[in-house]
């Protein structure tokens, strides 16, 4: 379903102390925000983090799971491990998983079912390398992503998936895609998902060097439902900003 989401993404960054001070910050300035905003939060912090959400209009998500139920996969999490303690959401496929940990359209369609499978909502994310979009295939990489991605999902599967957008180039550099241009990527995956399901009512997030001072821009476009912020979800004064956009 259509909605306006807020996504941070830490990523490897924020201490269980730093975490519980940013949610404390964060609350009374998103209480009344219109988007849903959701805390990606690394899993050492996950617990602290759903303690200091609980009776806020912040949800929870975690930034990887292992598609396998449980066995011997050191070192991994599993679906419902996140599921049990309460996490909503999951960060599937991040362009930093496919670049430096090897995760492929396979294992991230594996992890997109078994994420729903335990009732946790994944936000898929696809995007092309610069090398990809100079030589003209954006719209062939993140269409060809976003099928493999979906695959084998239900249209009610569709109804708990977000998909993120994220140009690789434009990820921790600064460099923003153009409104213009992330409208029409999105657009495109939109019809890619029309294309498969039938329908295209489904979430879609752009990533990538998203700030204060271009969110508005951003996220009053025809197709873009809200952002997954890295670095600028840190500072819960400058998140908020992003979330209450339109303010
Ligand atoms: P930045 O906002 O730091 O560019 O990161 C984007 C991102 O990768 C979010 O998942």
């Amino acid at each position: 379903m259509r909605r306006k989401v807020m996504a941070g993404n830490w990523k490897m960054n924020m201490l269980p102390n730093e975490a519980i001070k940013f949610i404390g910050d964060l609350t009374p300035l998103v209480k009344d925000s219109k988007p849903e905003v959701i805390i990606c939060a690394p899993f050492t912090d996950l617990f602290y983090t759903l303690l200091s959400c609980q009776d806020t209009n912040i949800h929870v998500g975690a930034q990887n799971m292992h598609w396998k139920e449980s066995g011997a996969y050191t070192g991994e999490i599993s679906a419902e491990m996140l599921k049990v303690i309460n996490v909503e959401y999951v960060i599937i496929g991040h362009s930093e998983r496919r670049q430096y940990f090897n995760e492929t359209d396979e294992t991230v369609n594996l992890k997109v079912k078994s994420a729903l499978k335990n009732g946790l909502k994944p936000i898929v994310c696809v995007g092309e390398t610069l090398e990809q979009k100079e030589a003209g295939k954006t719209i062939e990489v993140i269409t060809s992503q976003t099928a493999k991605a979906l695959e084998g999902l239900t249209i009610e599967d569709l109804n708990n998936t977000i998909i993120a957008y994220e140009p690789i180039w434009a990820i921790g550099t600064g460099k923003t895609a153009t409104s213009e241009d992330a409208n029409e990527s999105i657009k495109e995956i939109r019809k890619e998902v029309l294309n498969k399901f039938g329908t295209d009512d489904i979430t879609i997030l752009y990533g990538g060097s998203v700030k204060k001072e271009n969110a508005k821009e951003l996220f009053t476009t025809s197709d873009i439902d809200g952002g997954l912020v890295g670095g600028a979800s840190l500072d819960a004064d400058t998140f908020s900003k992003i979330v209450n956009y339109d303010l």
